[in-house]
């Protein structure tokens, strides 16, 4: 599995221990910045990183900044991609089953060190349902995009 991953300044930090994890669990990773807590504007970095996952050229993103809002709309703007905001690590389980999401975002500012690891954990390793229900719901939401 590869994954593309970026922040902003308010995402910095859960960004470094969460870079720090994908490499002692040996998974690839690209990492599209920030790369300090200096102030940078959100989609400067997450729509390069959310467009590589909509391209293909990685299986999946995790995004982060304060509350996680800002880098989720960006994300969103990207065709190909279903990025879901996640508190919880019990709804990391559903969005994957569901909504087969291909990028993650998370709030900083809003959840713990250990909740986003849950989350991460979760998230990473649930695999899409594949059910008719949810294949459908995905290709209505995929017509929606502006090709
Ligand atoms: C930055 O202060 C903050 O606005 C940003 O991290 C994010 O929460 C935006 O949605």
């Amino acid at each position: 599995m590869k994954i593309a991953i970026a922040c902003d300044h308010g995402g910095f930090e859960y960004k470094e221990l969460l870079v720090k994890y994908l490499k002692d669990n040996k998974i690839e990773y690209k990492d599209y910045g920030c790369y300090s807590v200096e102030a940078v504007d959100y989609p400067d970095t997450i729509y390069p990183c959310a467009k590589s996952v909509g391209d293909g050229l990685f299986d999946k993103g995790i995004v982060i900044c304060g509350t996680g809002i800002g880098v989720s709309i960006v994300a969103n703007k990207v065709n190909g991609v279903r990025c879901a905001l996640v508190n919880d690590d019990k709804v990391a389980i559903t969005t994957r089953e569901h909504n087969d999401s291909n990028v993650l975002a998370m709030g900083a500012r809003v959840i713990s060190s250990e909740m986003m690891f849950k989350i991460v954990d979760n998230w990473l390793n649930t695999p899409f349902t594949n059910e008719d229900r949810h294949i459908r719901r995905i290709n209505k939401i995929s017509a929606l995009e502006i090709k």
